[in-house]
């Protein structure tokens, strides 16, 4: 697998771009923001994007769906609770942020779905807690996950905002650990990449979980 991860915006949220090994078949995850910097790697390695696809609706991870699947053409799958957001993204943006501009997801994703996209299969895993309808993607046969929000290296997503918990945050990080080898490669939606079982051993939100 080739994953190019771009961070973009004020935020510095990742984006990422992947595709199987050297094929010219490409997803886009989370495009936030610098549009143009996320067509860069498109672009210059003449790859046909067969997919974004959207963890959560936060505005750092969504501001650049509209341009991106413009120039791209391709389909934009969306947590279908968060698809409000989506549709009407300055609604919910606080303070000097944007502007952004909405877009109508083309697909939605609740989680259990099993998506096969540019190559892969693609298992949506339901992980609300930082945001209400956010999903993570895993991909099948790279013990590679694109979890948005939900883990950082040496932290989490935050639970304050509009429809965060913390015991939901802290059941769906326990439902990626369970479901995964320790060695899956976490893509996070802010900070360094990091793996489930070298977060499951020291991050210090995570005592309750360690073995
Ligand atoms: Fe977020």
């Amino acid at each position: 697998m080739d994953v190019r991860m771009l961070t973009v915006g004020a935020i510095a949220e990742n984006c990422f771009v992947l595709r199987r090994d050297d094929s010219d078949r490409a997803l886009i995850v989370d495009p936030g923001d610098e549009a143009d910097r996320i067509m860069v790697p498109v672009r210059e390695l003449g790859l046909t994007v067969e997919a974004i696809l959207i963890t959560h609706c936060h505005f750092d991870h969504i501001g650049a769906v509209a341009p991106v699947a413009r120039e791209t053409g391709a389909p934009v799958y969306c947590p279908q609770i968060e698809v409000p957001v989506l549709a009407d993204i300055m609604s919910f943006v606080p303070g000097p942020f944007g502007p952004f501009e909405s877009y109508d997801a083309d697909e939605t994703v609740a989680g259990g779905e099993t998506l096969e996209l540019a190559g892969f299969e693609i298992d949506v895993i339901f992980t609300p807690g930082h945001s209400p309808g956010h999903v993570t993607y895993s991909i099948r046969d790279e013990d590679a996950i694109f979890s948005g929000d939900v883990l950082f290296q040496g932290s989490v997503g935050r639970v304050d905002l509009p429809g965060g918990d913390w015991e939901t945050l802290l059941a769906s990080i326990r439902t990626l650990v369970d479901s995964h080898p320790p060695e899956t490669a976490v893509h996070p939606g802010h900070m360094g990449m990091t793996t489930l079982g070298a977060e499951r051993a020291s991050n210090p939100f995570l005592a309750e979980l360690a073995s």
